[in-house]
């Protein structure tokens, strides 16, 4: 393990025996161990992994919260794949097609990830070659989708794909193209290079969010009950009825009761409250008179399911397809880095050197640097300050792009520790005394 894996390792056993409010002495006890030996496991973090596997079977902890993940970025924080990395992790799946064919589909490559980062991006080649833009082509074989979230970086002439509530689309997209996909719209690639087929390329950049991170837990549950208390945001009356009986449970309150205090002046019913079916005058009283704030959930446009980008302006840094669904992700394509540019981020990054780009030098803040050439792609963590510099003096295209999403490091981890009693937050992920 790393040192900071075996150090942390010993700051989350602290964390656990505080949890169970334990001291060392009674929780060595209990684990059949000497105090010395639980105490030597929690300062240096040696030795530490039998005795968490004990203190998993004795106390009600969870694995997740106690075993800490080997960091493969090293020491440095990052990850970097060279294209030639890349190219030899490939692997060729055949899909079935509508005209009863078995043929190979996509050719997928490995390009840079880390088990600590969200992102699991791949390199791919479509295989299939079509000749036209119809969205029921029967050589196109549609996925079902996928729990994670697509950024969609294009490389030469690829014709996408996807089912919008219901109806087919095809978009014909070319190098420097994206697109950004919801969870679970199905969707699918093939190339309208008719003599190298796999000239079309996509570097998707599936990642998660939320309830890929929430999902070691939800399967204990009947994954239905989430679904159907989270409701749809293409009907926006079925997301705020369910959060508005969730802002009531807080305080033991039901719709009735909130119909009760409002009174009849305004219409609003306790069916109404209910269903959600109300007008944005009649959510402004309910605001005033319970707090909940209905203004603050967006409906889910069907041109929001997937959002395509082209080529637009030629900034310094181009903005690439993202969603106001999604505030926490950006992506952005580098085209100049007169004399560098500054990649610090509070966000894990995903870097990605277009083939059709130059040589960069990435250097990071504690003085390592690396060559990123063209195809080759790099994970950075949160706070891995760096700058990207051109190899080369040439007027050679630079064409980098940059996915930045927050994994763990998200807006609701920023609001809580926001909070924290300054002093003690000092100590977050060290602390190796008791509580007291
Ligand atoms: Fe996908």
């Amino acid at each position: 393990m790393t040192a900071t894996s075996i150090e942390g390792q010993g700051a989350l056993l602290r964390q656990c025996v505080t949890d169970v409010k334990r001291d060392i002495a009674s929780c060595a006890v209990e684990l059949g161990i000497t105090k010395d030996a639980l105490d030597a496991a929690i300062q240096t973090g040696e030795g530490a992994r039998p005795i968490c596997d004990a203190m998993l079977a004795k106390y009600p902890l969870s694995a997740g919260d106690l075993l800490v993940e080997e960091d493969d970025c090293g020491a440095d924080g990052f990850i970097h794949y060279s294209a030639e990395f890349t190219d030899k992790s490939g692997r060729v799946i055949p899909r079935k097609n509508h005209n009863g064919d078995t043929a190979p589909y996509y050719r997928y490559m490995d390009t840079a990830m880390s088990r600590l980062a969200p992102f699991k991006p791949e390199l791919i080649e479509e295989l299939v070659y079509v000749d036209n833009n119809d969205p029921k082509n029967p050589l196109v074989v549609y996925n079902k989708g996928h729990l994670l979230t697509q950024f969609t970086w294009f490389v030469g002439p690829v014709n996408f794909y996807h089912i919008v509530r219901g109806v087919k689309h095809c978009t014909e997209f070319n190098t420097g193209d994206t697109c950004f996909i919801t969870p679970h719209v199905p969707h699918t690639f093939a190339s309208r290079d008719k003599d190298h087929p796999a000239n079309a390329k996509i570097v998707a950049v599936t990642f998660s969010n939320v309830a890929r991170e929430a999902l070691t837990k939800i399967v204990h549950f009947d994954a239905q009950q989430f679904i159907r208390a989270a409701g749809n945001r293409r009907e926006l009356e079925t997301v705020l009825a369910p959060q508005l009986k969730r802002h009531l449970q807080l305080s033991g309150q039901f719709v009735g009761d909130l119909a009760k205090s409002i009174g009849n002046d305004d219409g609003i019913t306790e069916d109404a409250l209910d269903k959600g079916t109300l007008s944005a005058e009649q959510w402004n009283v309910v605001k005033k008179q319970c707090g909940f704030d209905a203004s603050r959930y967006l409906p889910l446009l069907a041109e929001e399911e997937v959002v395509l980008q082209v080529q637009g302006a030629d900034q310094r840094a181009r903005p690439l397809a993202t969603s106001r669904h999604f505030p926490d992700f950006g992506a952005f394509e580098v085209r100049s880095t007169t004399p560098t540019f500054d990649l610090s981020s509070q966000l894990w990054q995903y870097l990605y050197n277009a083939e059709h780009g130059t040589p960069l030098t990435i250097h990071l803040a504690n003085g390592v640097s690396f060559v990123m050439g063209p195809g080759d792609s790099a994970v950075l963590k949160p706070f891995g300050n760096a700058t990207a510099e051109r190899v080369q003096t040439d007027s050679a295209t630079v064409s980098l792009v940059v996915v930045r999403c927050p994994g763990f490091a998200s807006q609701e981890l920023m609001h809580e520790m926001s909070l924290f009693a300054q002093k003690g937050a000092a100590n977050m992920g060290t602390q190796k005394s008791a509580w007291w």
